[in-house]
């Protein structure tokens, strides 16, 4: 899945659209779950999941670690298999003005998007029974 990852950009009209959620919002991880509850249900066992998703910064509120926000939330039930790094080639990025301003405001720019791969596993764990394992 290639989620919104803020509100930056106007996808659709429809009031579920997730990238009408900001990623400073925790409504936005909440429906982020949904999604990955929703992946879980319809993967096979053993299937993979592969999130492409990048953080995201604003300079009044500084940055949101999407990523890792993502990341957190869909290993609980899936696998981790590996984080890839995808350097961005996005032509906007290679313009003078942001390179300029990232010099002269001193921040970083997003130059890569996380590729997250993680396994729905073979069996479902069993249900813990009331009692502690002594
Ligand atoms: C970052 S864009 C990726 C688009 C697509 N991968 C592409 O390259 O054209 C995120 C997409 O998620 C869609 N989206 C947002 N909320 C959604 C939801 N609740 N259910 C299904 N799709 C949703 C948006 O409409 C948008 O097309």
């Amino acid at each position: 899945m290639d989620p919104p990852y803020g509100d930056h950009i106007d996808y659709s009209e429809d009031p579920r659209c997730i990238g009408k959620l900001s990623a400073y919002d925790p409504k936005y991880y909440q429906a982020m779950r949904g999604a990955f509850d929703e992946a879980f249900r319809v993967l096979k066992p053993g299937g993979v999941l592969a999130v492409y998703v990048c953080d995201y910064f604003e300079t009044k509120k500084g940055l949101a670690p999407v990523g890792f926000g993502l990341f957190s939330i869909f290993t609980v039930r899936f696998i981790p298999i590996d984080i890839v790094s995808v350097v961005r080639r996005n032509k906007s990025l290679l313009k003078g003005n942001f390179h300029q301003a990232a010099e002269r405001d001193n921040f970083f720019l997003r130059g890569f998007n996380y590729l997250f791969l993680a396994r729905k596993p073979e069996e479902a764990p069993r249900r813990q029974r009331g009692r502690s394992a002594r």
